[in-house]
């Protein structure tokens, strides 16, 4: 038996991801319950969301239609094999997504999370050419400080050194993009940067270096969020299109946070009136809080694969999760509460109130760059001298304490609230923050 615990609700079981274990365990951090803006902690304060949890609670917390939709659904059919085998919730699911996708998007291929998206995406993306009898285009091209998840592919294509440096040679033929973080050009920047768009013809640099015939995918997100909030300079993406179609090359758009209203459009690849060829999603797809991603196609790279005897699998890839009844009951219900209650609009609307509450934190202490998209925010901080992280950790404790969630990577805050967040919401988080910072060391 393994039960010989030494006090009740140990912590020591669970190996936490991305956490400061050790700290954490010190001093535990619970939440017990949520409801739209709120979390609720296991001393009972209420603490506002200025995160939507982890990007991903776009609709805010326990909203009624998604938990009767999933609780219907695990009662009517839990399960069904994803293989030679359907169920009716899935398909309607991918019609709905497809129905807010781009135009130019018509497919839709389910996963469990946004690493196995850009997994799945790249692979199609190797398939998708030899396919079509350029098997020599193999090359995965991403960008520095991306970030693509945490599996092989993801890490290999993404670009956050952290991520990268513990885990080994990583996947062959993989070569990197510049960022297009220009802090010293691009300082307090509302919305698109002004300087920056000439990094993308780094990619015709690597065309040059490795040959086009070699090349399967570019892979970024149109906006980087794990990075610390990486804003796409104004002509960067459109530049990035034409050069990868020039060249035969596919182009992946990671919509794992930008998807599904984040920038006050249902996708990015709309918000930039720029098309890829496959868009990895997750996240916001069932609001958070069943795992499920989807990968998004056009008809090239989907018809690329029906070919051969009909009595063949096309596609040699697939999870036991794929499209799962609960999950897609949940998906359809999350697309149904965006639609109904108009959140992506609502988000393009109060984006301009966030936008200016956000760079009132200008002068506050520390500060040294804010910059802001849609509804997400991001506030750098100067590093201690010696002690990178350690001044913006200190301000998330500190947010923690004082009842605001928000999160940072390096010294960088980020803030990307549910889509349901209003006005007076607004001003407790940015205010609870501007508290916070001024007491900060
Ligand atoms: C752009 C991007 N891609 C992929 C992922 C990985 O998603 P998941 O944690 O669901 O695997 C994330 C997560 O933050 C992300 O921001």
């Amino acid at each position: 038996m393994a039960l010989d615990r030494k006090a009740p609700n140990d912590l020591n079981a669970f190996w936490m991801p991305f956490t400061a274990n050790r700290q954490f365990k010190k001093n535990p951090r619970m939440f017990v319950a949520a409801k739209d803006m709120h979390y609720t902690t296991s001393d009972g304060r209420q603490v506002l969301d200025g995160t939507a949890g982890l990007w991903c609670c776009n609709a805010g917390h326990c909203r009624p239609k998604i938990t009767e939709a999933i609780q219907k659904q695990a009662a009517e059919l839990d399960y069904a094999p994803a293989f030679q085998m359907g169920h009716p919730v899935a398909f309607e699911l991918a019609n709905r997504i497809i129905d807010i996708a781009p135009k130019g998007i018509e497919h839709v291929f389910y996963t469990n999370s946004g690493s196995e998206s850009v997994e799945t995406a790249l692979k199609l993306a190797i398939a998708y050419h030899r396919a079509k009898g350029q098997a020599s285009r193999t090359r995965l091209i991403g960008r520095e400080r991306g970030y693509h998840g945490v599996n092989f592919g993801g890490i290999s294509v993404g670009g956050i050194v952290n991520n990268r440096r513990h885990f080994g040679s990583l996947l062959s033929g993989v070569d990197h993009l510049p960022h297009t973080h220009l802090p010293d050009q691009n300082r307090w920047s509302k919305g698109q940067p002004e300087h920056g768009a000439n990094l993308a013809d780094d990619l015709e640099r690597l065309v040059a270096l490795h040959g086009a015939e070699t090349i399967a995918a570019v892979i970024v997100e149109p906006v980087a969020g794990s990075t610390g909030v990486i804003l796409p300079p104004k002509g960067y993406l459109e530049r990035l299109r034409a050069i990868t179609k020039k060249h035969g090359i596919l182009l992946i758009f990671d919509e794992v946070i930008t998807g599904f209203g984040r920038l006050g459009a249902p996708f990015a690849a709309q918000y930039f009136d720029v098309l890829p060829d496959m868009m990895t999603t997750a996240k916001g797809l069932t609001n958070g809080v069943i795992p499920m991603g989807a990968v998004l196609t056009t008809a090239d790279v989907h018809d690329a694969f029906m070919d051969g005897p009909e009595h063949m699998i096309e596609l040699f890839h697939g999870y036991t999760y794929s499209g799962n009844p609960i999950a897609s009951a949940a998906g359809i219900a999350t697309l149904e509460t965006y639609r109904e209650e108009g959140l992506f609009e609502r988000a393009a609307e109060i984006a301009p109130y966030w936008q200016e509450a956000l760079h009132s934190l200008r002068d506050s202490r520390h500060v040294i760059d804010v910059r802001n998209m849609g509804l997400i925010g991001a506030v750098e901080l100067d590093p201690i001298a010696g002690e990178p992280t350690k001044r913006a950790f200190s301000a998330f404790l500190a947010a923690y304490d004082k009842n605001i969630l928000i999160r940072t990577t390096g010294d960088i805050i980020a803030m990307s609230p549910p889509l349901m967040i209003s006005r007076a919401q607004i001003d407790t988080l940015i205010g609870t923050l501007a508290d916070v910072l001024a007491k900060l060391e």
